[in-house]
């Protein structure tokens, strides 16, 4: 069984927490798209982790990890979350793949990326200033380094300097100072060579994994609603998010695809700018008084809102999601009402899908069915027949609003605090 999770909202839906979870089935984990934009948080007993880059199919020891051709790597980022992993006695070697052909993300991408939003002020995008979008487009105006470069650190210093000229030009026009080849090369170094032992042909291990029946784990980053394409764009990152992108990140065909599954929290959340028609104050004060909704990779408040079907039933269309896991459900139990936004209206009209034009989607009002509260703890709860009979109801309306069976439910932080449906 290949199963393809992907986020079915704004990013930070509690993937690796559910990756987590269905690592228990899985032989492998796979990362296909993004970088270390990308934060998952996973908490085993009082320990917690934050990955950005690593599958966080890593905790579990006796599972292989790959990174796919689909990602953009900055090496230096890469080598200290190993490190830090390795301080923490859980080691990688022989158990990590990183794709040769994977995109490196290099200082002059964070500059250029954090140079951007400046210069765009009140229209900045709110990106998380790791230099995914800059590394991305150099891939696709074919001026990208790849990891294979890195493992010939004097040919790729080589290559570097034709780069550097014309990035170090896009640098001074947006008003910063270039970086010398020097120290890009020493900032590199180190971790060339501390990356190079896992550094393979991604693409024909996982061939070989399918072929001994290896169920894969394919974990999107980011969410449906920040796709390249498919996203609230230019409010999104630079990647597909989306289910597809699990393929052309991985060079294994759909067909062999067999599940997909969307994480969607219980409410919606948001990093960055961009419109959001279910955003409300009153569930942002509630979240963030209870001390939640802080992006683990830039600690930025999250925008926050109502559950919004309208785009959830987009995202399970758009991936083909079969099934759902939601997660958070403990962060609605002090509410007496709860409200699920089941489409939106526009100068009178019902609108069932996010619109691609941004203006019409800022104009887009939630409608709203409002559902009661349950005012319980739900963070004990360990069988879905335990929960409160209108938890029940609300995320089996959740599921129907979707379209897609619910599957798994998650009321906490902790590895245990996860059930199956
Ligand atoms: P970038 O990916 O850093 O270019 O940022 C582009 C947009 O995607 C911004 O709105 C970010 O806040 C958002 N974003 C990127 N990665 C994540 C993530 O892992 N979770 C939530 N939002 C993200």
């Amino acid at each position: 069984m290949n199963t393809i999770l992907v986020g079915a909202q704004w990013g930070d839906e509690g993937k690796g927490k559910i990756i987590d979870v269905l690592m228990e089935q899985a032989d492998l984990a796979v990362r296909t798209q993004g970088g270390n934009n990308a934060g998952h948080t996973v908490e085993v007993g009082s320990e917690k982790f934050v990955l950005h880059l690593i599958p966080s199919g890593i905790l579990r020891t006796d599972k292989k990890c790959v990174i796919g051709n689909g990602v953009v790597i900055d090496p230096v980022s890469l080598m200290g979350e190993i490190k830090g992993l390795m301080k923490r006695g859980i080691d990688p070697a022989g158990r990590l793949f990183i794709s040769e052909s994977a995109h490196v993300v290099l200082p002059y991408h964070r500059q250029i990326d954090e140079l951007r939003e400046l210069r765009k002020g009140d229209g900045k995008i709110g990106t998380t200033k790791r230099g995914i979008g800059p590394a991305y487009g150099d891939k696709a105006a074919r001026t990208g380094l790849r990891m294979v470069d890195l493992l010939d650190l004097e040919l790729f210093t080589q290559k570097l300097k034709g780069r550097l000229e014309e990035n170090n030009a896009v640098v001074s026009s947006l008003g910063g100072t270039p970086h010398c080849n020097i120290e890009v090369t020493a900032e590199l170094k180190e971790a060339a060579t501390f990356l190079a032992p896992f550094v393979i042909n991604t693409i024909t291990y996982l061939h070989e994994e399918i072929a001994k029946k290896r169920n894969l784990l394919f974990e999107g980053a980011q969410g449906t609603f920040l796709d390249i394409d498919f996203g609230t764009y230019p409010y999104v990152t630079s990647s597909n998010t989306t289910a597809g992108g699990a393929c052309t990140g991985s060079g294994v065909p759909p067909h062999k695809m067999d599940r997909v599954m969307g994480v969607m929290k219980a409410y919606t959340t948001r990093v960055g700018e961009g419109p959001m028609p279910s955003e409300s104050d009153e569930i942002g004060d509630m979240l963030h008084g209870m001390g939640r909704e802080f992006g683990s990779t830039t600690g930025r408040a999250r925008r926050c809102g109502w559950f919004d079907a309208a785009i959830t039933r987009f995202a399970q269309m758009l991936n083909g999601i079969d099934e759902i896991a939601v997660t958070n459900l403990d962060g609605l139990d002090s509410l007496a009402e709860i409200q699920i936004c089941t489409h939106y209206e526009r100068n009178g009209e019902r609108v069932d899908y996010p619109p691609a034009d941004l203006r019409k989607f800022a104009e887009c009002k939630a409608v709203y069915k409002t559902y009661p509260g349950w005012q319980q703890s739900t963070s004990n709860v360990r069988k879905f027949t335990d929960l409160p009979p209108n938890a029940q109801a609300y995320l089996q309306a959740m599921a129907e609003y979707t379209g897609a069976r619910l599957a798994i439910v998650s009321v906490g932080p902790q590895r245990d605090q996860t059930f199956w449906v």
